[in-house]
């Protein structure tokens, strides 16, 4: 527990972060709001006088996990008196806000994704004991504007919130629920956090959206033809802004991949050559039961048109084993789509039951064992596939930015333009710095390195 006796005007803030990048950029957000506060962070809880749980609902195993930390932070609270203030954030405070308030009294606060500008509110009320101290109304447009114009980051890399809220409800997703509807944050204020991040020397911007590709925009004044932007316009736009050497966004849907953001791959030198697109599921029929909006010759359709755009484009995706009366056929069809594409990343899940999604309360639910024995499957054929394009990619150079932190002294630690986690030895001196390195080792999740001799002296 810090002691504020002896430090007046600091106090110790500890995020711990769940579930999707929205949450990291989210969490971010939440030290920005804070800082006026006093807050600064601090590595651990029992350093902490506010623990915030930016929690996440996607799957059930996430919600338990965030019952078991308040656990342990209920036995801090005590120990530190009643001074350790707790609150809990996210998708879980969205859906399960006064759940929680009743079943763990430890809890001070909960703030739902929208309305965690109102932290410092919450935290006077708190203090003189009176009014709400739990926060869900949905209104993301005022939390953006309300958010403070300067972001205090560290990196090479920062996220961007460019889209939010999902109006697509697929049937298993509790994402319409706990995020809202799709909003897109306005074109000037995206346009203005870019160069403010780039002011202060990050390289790479991550846009980021639950349906980040449905962002659509008013065309900025200056840009004089006026009408309404897609993603691909505003990468365009924000790719001329001094000092952006790479872009990425996620996470995207098939239904928003127009032709303005697949020509983009293209055009812009610094778009990655790199597409995140959930598939979920091979098979019409499912894809049907599960709302997708697509079917599996649309989905391969996109991969067509990405791949004219730009040739050696790599595609990540997400997959559900086990939804709701998925038969064998069904699943096998889900293992031909992988086979057709060919991905470079997935993320493969068992179906899991949200509450209130239509998904629940469908006959035909698989069996634990049955999903068990798909995922087993359709995970090593993923596997031999990542290994496959990263083997690939030996002997090649490519531009890799060092935009993490190492793991081991002495090593730089950076993605490759197709996201593969890449990593050099001895080369600490990378870090925060783009550099053509040379592949010379894969494993199925990274890449080994070594600096390519005439950069090695340029850089040295
Ligand atoms: N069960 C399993 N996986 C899910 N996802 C979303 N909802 C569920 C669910 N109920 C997965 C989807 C989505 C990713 C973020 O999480 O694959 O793309
Ligand atoms: Fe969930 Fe579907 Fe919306 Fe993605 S598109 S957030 S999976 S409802």
């Amino acid at each position: 527990m810090a002691d504020t006796s002896q430090k007046p005007n600091t106090k110790g803030l500890y995020i711990k972060t769940y579930g999707c990048q929205m949450n990291v950029y989210d969490s971010e957000r939440m030290r920005d709001v804070l800082k006026p506060l006093g807050y600064s962070p601090v590595d651990s809880p029992e350093a902490a006088d506010l623990v915030v749980l930016n929690t996440c609902h996607i799957r059930e195993k996430a919600t338990e996990k965030v019952f078991s930390e308040l656990g342990r932070l209920r036995e801090l609270k005590q120990e530190s008196g009643g001074v350790l203030r707790i609150a809990v954030a996210g998708c879980v405070a969205q859906a399960e806000g006064e759940e929680i308030m009743r079943r763990e009294p430890a809890v001070d606060m909960v703030v739902g994704p929208q309305s965690y500008h109102r932290l410092p509110e919450m935290i006077a009320k708190l203090s003189r004991k009176t009014g709400d101290v739990l926060e869900t109304d949905f209104a993301a447009e005022e939390k953006f504007d309300a958010l403070p114009k300067t972001r205090d980051v560290d990196g090479a890399s920062a996220f961007l919130s460019v889209q939010e809220g999902c109006d697509k409800f697929c049937t298993f997703c509790v994402v319409p629920y706990t995020r809202g509807a799709e909003f897109s944050r306005g074109t000037d204020a995206i346009v203005a956090e870019a160069r403010e991040l780039t002011r202060q020397g990050v390289k790479e911007i991550v846009l980021i959206g639950q349906n980040v590709n449905a962002w659509h925009g008013a065309a900025p004044a200056h840009d004089g033809r006026g009408g309404e932007w897609g993603l691909g316009n505003l990468i365009r736009h924000i790719a001329k802004i001094g000092g952006v050497e790479r872009i990425r966004y996620t996470t995207s849907h098939p239904r928003d991949m127009a032709d303005d953001l697949i020509d983009a791959h293209r055009d812009i030198e610094q778009l990655s050559p790199f597409l995140h697109l959930p598939v979920q599921a091979g098979s019409d029929r499912i894809l049907k039961a599960m709302n997708r909006q697509h079917t599996a010759a649309d989905y391969l359709r996109i991969v067509d048109r990405a791949r004219a755009a730009r040739p050696d484009i790599a595609f990540a995706s997400d997959f559900i084993v086990g939804f709701p009366g998925e038969s064998d056929a069904d699943f096998e069809a889900t293992l031909q789509l992988v086979k057709d594409v060919g991905f470079a990343q997935a993320y493969s899940f068992k179906y899991s039951p949200r509450p209130g999604t239509p998904a629940a309360g469908m006959q035909l639910q698989v069996a634990e064992q049955v999903k068990d024995e798909r995922l087993a499957r359709l995970q090593s054929l993923l596997n031999e596939q990542a290994q496959a394009f990263n083997d690939a990619t030996i002997g090649r150079k490519l531009d890799v930015l060092f935009s993490r932190n190492p793991r081991r002294d002495g090593q730089a630690l950076g993605y490759s333009p197709y996201m593969q986690s890449v990593h050099v030895d001895g080369a600490a001196h990378l870090t925060g710095h783009m550099a053509t390195i040379e592949i010379v080792g894969a494993t199925m999740t990274s890449l080994k390195g070594r600096l390519v001799p005439a950069i090695a002296g340029a850089l040295a």
